[in-house]
């Protein structure tokens, strides 16, 4: 084993990439709850990529197939039913696991200087992951997946100028067809994954140039014992790999439990309408698209139209994505973590949440003139989270951090 590794290591940086980016990559040693969603959105990715490969094997990205080939993968392939579940709770797996790593980001702000690219490559990620989800949706060609593609698509149409054309393009005619989901198909199989895997590796190259955040949000890089390393860091493995495997047993636990008794969660992870044959003559009564695009639906449909246009609403709800890209140059406090922050910041954080809640839950209701009023009251306490955020940051009052973490 030794003579072949030495031979691997003379021809390639075998040993040296494990060392750098494994058993000598020093992580701070306070590392807690919130920092196990990082491993978990990669386990996630790879259960996306391996699933997604053998549902390719049976799945027919036709018109006149697609939803009996979803059908035919549920009921005659071997463990097809297990593969398409896995598959099916993965992605809204992975918006959990997502959202919980984005809100770590947020209370230790993990998203400042010096780890702006992080954040970014992040974000990058969760757009490419949001497309991804959306591309997919189509894929079992039922009247949810349909009727979602439409009005989604129909946004584009818009934006001024060039809406038309667009929404055509993505298309590739004038209504949701064949066209589509073949187009749509290659988007969610090769195209996006592919970039996504990409970004993945560039977030972590980028995350282990500058080193971790923690709890406490101090910089362990500024205490370096007589080895070179930091005295408050523990080499990544086997610390952090054995604290990792705790955190995807228990994931795994409530993951296969969804799985094996609710894979639809009432509804939220598959619709029940998702069950009946896309039908271009037939428009459902209710569209919603899944839980997790629903705070930003909900933006959407808060803002009223301008002149007949919808792009008020399609910008807002843009711009309600996009605006977390812009956290690390918001936020002026001198300290990071939430612990040392003072009592403005935090009030202003559970406002957010409860907006981004509240947003979420009524992107998945039916519009009605008390809910309107709702999402626009809750979509403007969602903008002045991050509009609000220099002035609230710069002002609020903040405990001194530590020199060193603090880790009991
Ligand atoms: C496929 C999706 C993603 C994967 C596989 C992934 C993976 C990881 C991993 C393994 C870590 C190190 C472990 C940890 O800190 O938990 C990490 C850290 C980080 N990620 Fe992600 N990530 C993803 C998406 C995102 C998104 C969407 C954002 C934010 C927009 C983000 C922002 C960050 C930040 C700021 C850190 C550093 C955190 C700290 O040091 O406190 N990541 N990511």
């Amino acid at each position: 084993m030794e003579k072949v590794i030495s031979w691997l290591d003379a021809r390639f940086p075998l040993t040296a990439s494990f060392k750098a980016h494994l058993s000598e990559y020093y992580a701070p040693k306070n590392f807690n709850f919130w920092y196990y969603f990082g491993s978990l959105a990669l386990l996630v990715l790879v259960l996306q990529i391996v699933t997604g490969i053998f549902l390719t094997m049976n799945y027919k990205p036709d018109g006149q197939q697609a939803f009996a080939s979803v059908e035919y993968i549920m009921r005659d392939v071997p463990l097809g039913w297990l593969v398409r579940y896995a598959h099916s709770t993965g992605a809204s797996a992975f918006f959990i696991v997502v959202y919980l790593h984005m809100f770590r980001g947020l209370i230790y702000g993990s998203f400042r200087q010096p780890r702006e690219l992080v954040w970014i490559l992040g974000m990058l990620i969760y757009l490419c992951l949001m497309a991804e989800a959306f591309f997919g949706y189509l894929l079992p060609w039922g009247q949810m997946s349909y009727w979602g593609a439409q009005v989604i698509i129909n946004l584009f149409s818009a934006i001024p100028f060039i809406g038309d054309t667009l929404s055509t393009l993505i298309r590739g005619d004038f209504v949701v067809s064949d066209a589509t989901l073949n187009r749509f198909f290659a988007l969610h199989v090769i195209a996006i994954p592919l970039i996504l895997v990409g970004l993945v590796a560039a977030h972590l190259v980028a995350l282990h140039e500058v080193g971790s955040n923690n709890p406490d949000g101090i910089e362990i890089k500024k205490h370096k014992g007589k080895d070179g390393h930091p005295v408050d860091g523990i080499p990544f493995h086997p610390y952090y790999t054995v604290k990792d495997i705790l955190g995807v047993t228990v994931f795994l636990i409530v993951f296969t439990a969804i799985l094996f008794f609710a894979p639809e969660m009432g509804g939220y992870f598959l619709e029940a309408n998702n069950f009946v044959p896309a039908d271009s003559l037939k428009t459902p009564m209710h569209i919603a698209p899944v839980w997790y695009f629903t705070p930003f639906y909900a933006i959407l449909r808060a803002v009223p139209p301008l002149f007949g246009s919808g792009f008020p609403g399609v910008a807002a709800m843009g711009v309600s994505v996009m605006i977390f890209c812009a956290l690390p140059w918001l936020d002026r406090s001198p300290v990071k973590s939430i612990r040392y922050r003072g009592p403005k910041f935090k009030i202003a954080l559970a406002c957010f949440v409860v907006a981004f809640l509240g947003l979420g839950f009524l992107g998945t209701q039916p519009v009605t003139p008390v809910y309107t009023v709702l999402s626009q009251v809750l979509s403007v306490v969602y903008f002045a989270f991050f509009l609000l955020m220099p002035w609230y940051t710069k002002y609020d009052s903040h405990k001194t951090e530590p020199e060193r973490v603090t880790d009991k």
